[in-house]
């Protein structure tokens, strides 16, 4: 973000205190920061009582082994008994769970009963083929209802699952099935996007080729489409799953018991594994939703509109909205299929009370104009939440005019994969917003921005974020790497959380975030490093060098910008050689991956130690003249750069 954006920013005045009606009514006062602020532990000891332990804890936090917590010692819990059984049990069986809505128009209502006995039956489907708990599985699928139900009958039997992302390419699934020692995969024969059925299996099949341990592949059928088929090792969900009993015992599980694993881009090429335990992750996440989204599981219809393949689809479609009974809302494919209105004609079909997405979308329904929504009546929205990057004070106000009437609350939750849970946001019965910030720390939470040296900087400074207490839905380690655990979050600031973000307190003490200072990039509010895609580029037989640097963009945030160095006997480059460079990357990572403009360039800008001067390729992506480049080993490599920019364009 330019100094000039910050400045603006930070003289953005506007100010949106929360409507009385909402107030008066809020799960949460502002007593709550005082009760938090009183007696961190207490608090976290008292919204432990949201969810149902089988076992009572018997002290909130262990500390002693720091940077590795343990949360509710001694308690024992099971994480799909709190999703789903103990609702029904409680007279709430006919709830909705979930209004699924396919992209071809097809619906579904899944309520808690239903839901309950389906997770069951996958549960003794995957005890079948053999899975125990600590059994890892993979699961690569669309947005329907059986992802959830997938999700939760690993928790049911203790064995962690890590979802990958559905556009995630063959490569980057075998990746994690690899790290993560994964030997069953959950996957559908595909799912509607943008029109059309987008095949899932072939890619897994492709991934198996380097994963010998996965035994079993368990499909649902989706879209009926021809699916290849490995007899053997592949079965249907309606054939093993639908005849199975619906009966099924929840085992309790110690609240420290892996319960998933999401791996998330780093600054090094190689995914990083976050690891999320059961008893602190569920309360958590359970806390936050109540509080941040002002939850009345009675009357609000709830719409986290991301993908279950990301960590808010799993803390906010999955086990925050289903622990706190919640009735949502879950839309299988792209909001401008078969028209632009389709978010907006589901929120008026089912009366939606709240909806959480990210700023690019919202970025991208600002491009297509307000006349779009005012064909919707939109009038049952009470509150609308915003995650995953920045969000500018102009798609702030936008958001909240156009889609909120002007009279609803925007709650800017900032959070990562790492914690878990929200924990820099506005609480709505409680703050008086301000566009563009994501406010102060949430009760129970300790956040601060620091330094280069750790210290505390003033109101009105800048520097980094940190997290300055341990948190219950903080990742546990990294799978299979304590030590990369320890580096990237503990070490730069000891006894501080590194969070990777630049932020800035403003005169109040608010916070204002902007942005990663590593080299990982926010693009569409997916993170990416900008490693793993030069790894992805060299990977590639024409390609001797390559760096990549995130440019501004207006609609996805940060854009991905390539240069490369081919390889003598490539040639020189030329259109066709750009193409197979983006769908090499596609292929490598997936398509969300694949750079914005590949530049072909004879040198790279590099200081006299070797290191890649992004700073001034970020300049030239920008369309900026570049900034001092007395550093670099070879000065004229900027200007032969500026020409090959020249002469591309
Ligand atoms: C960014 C997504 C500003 C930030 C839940 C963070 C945000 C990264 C916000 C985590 C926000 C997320 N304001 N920046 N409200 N929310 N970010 O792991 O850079 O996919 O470090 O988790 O997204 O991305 P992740």
């Amino acid at each position: 973000m330019s100094e000039e954006t910050l400045s603006n920013l930070l003289h953005e005045g506007r100010r949106f205190p929360p409507p009385a009606e909402l107030a008066e009514h809020a799960n949460v006062t502002a007593e709550a920061y005082a009760r938090a602020e009183a007696d961190r532990l207490g608090f976290w000891a008292d919204a432990a009582q949201r969810i149902t332990w089988a076992e009572p804890f018997t002290q909130v936090l262990d500390w002693s082994d720091a940077p590795f917590a343990q949360w509710y010692v001694g308690g024992k819990l099971n994480a799909a008994y709190n999703c789903v059984d103990r609702h029904v049990e409680s007279g709430h069986g006919d709830q909705v769970a979930f209004y699924w809505e396919g992209e071809p128009g097809d619906t579904r209502t899944v309520t808690y009963a239903q839901l309950k006995d389906d997770v069951c039956r996958a549960a003794n489907a995957l005890v079948e083929l053999g899975v125990k708990t600590g059994d890892r599985i993979a699961i690569y699928m669309p947005m329907i209802p059986e992802t959830v139900v997938a999700m939760l009958a690993c928790a049911r039997l203790g064995a962690p699952h890590t979802v990958v992302f559905g556009g995630f390419s063959a490569k980057a699934l075998s990746d994690r099935i690899l790290d993560c020692g994964v030997e069953v995969v959950i996957t559908a024969d595909g799912g509607y996007r943008r029109g059309a059925a987008a095949a899932l299996k072939p890619a897994v099949d492709e991934a198996l080729e380097s994963c010998p341990a996965v035994r079993s592949v368990l499909v649902v059928r989706r879209t009926g489409q021809d699916t290849p088929w490995t007899a053997g090792r592949d079965v249907w969900w309606h054939d093993l799953v639908d005849r199975q009993s619906p009966d099924h015992t929840p085992e309790a599980f110690d609240a420290e018991h892996p319960l998933y694993v999401m791996y998330s881009s780093g600054t090094t090429g190689k995914p990083k594994g976050i690891l999320h335990t059961t008893g602190g992750y569920l309360v958590g996440v359970t806390w936050t939703h109540w509080a941040v989204f002002d939850i009345k599981p009675d009357t609000d219809v709830y719409w986290t509109a991301a993908d279950i393949g990301w960590v808010t689809g799993h803390s906010y479609i999955v086990y925050g909205p289903l622990a706190n009974r919640t009735t949502s809302i879950m839309y299988e494919g792209t909001p401008d299929t078969p028209h632009k209105g389709r978010w907006w004609e589901i929120i008026q079909k089912y009366k939606a009370t709240i909806l959480y997405t990210a700023p690019t979308t919202i970025r991208t329904f600002m491009k297509w104009g307000a006349d779009v929504p005012a064909e919707f009546d939109l009038t049952s929205l009470r509150l609308l939440g915003s995650v995953g990057e920045p969000i500018n004070p102009e798609a702030y106000i936008w958001y909240r005019d156009t889609i909120g009437g002007g009279r609803i609350p925007v709650m800017d939750t900032w959070w990562q994969t790492e914690t878990g849970m929200h924990m820099i946001s506005p609480l709505p019965g409680v703050t008086a917003g301000k566009p563009g910030s994501a406010m102060r720390a949430l009760p129970g939470v300790s956040a601060d921005v620091v330094d280069d040296a750790g210290h505390s900087v003033p109101n009105g400074a800048g520097g980094y974020l940190v997290l300055t207490e341990p948190w219950p839905a903080m990742l546990r380690t990294l799978w299979g790497d304590p030590d990369r655990y320890r580096d990237t979050y503990w070490s730069r600031f000891p006894g501080l959380y590194f969070a990777g973000d630049g932020a800035k307190k403003d005169e109040d003490g608010d916070i204002w975030l902007l942005g990663r200072i590593d080299d990982v990039m926010n693009v569409s509010g997916h993170r990416l490093s900008t490693t793993e895609i030069e790894s992805a580029l060299v990977s590639h037989p024409k390609v001797a060098e390559a760096a990549v640097v995130g440019a501004t963009d207006p609609t996805t945030g940060q854009a991905i910008e390539a240069f490369v160095i081919l390889r003598g006997s490539a040639g020189d480059g030329g259109a066709d050689v750009v193409k197979e460079l983006r769908d090499h990357v596609a292929k490598e990572i997936g398509p969300i991956a694949k750079p914005r403009s590949i530049l072909v360039v004879a040198e790279l800008p590099k200081t006299r130690s070797g290191k890649i001067m992004r700073r001034l390729l970020r300049d030239v992506a920008e369309h900026r003249p570049p900034g001092d480049a007395t550093t670099l080993a070879d000065s004229s490599v900027m200007d032969l750069i500026a020409e090959g920019l020249a002469t591309s364009t």
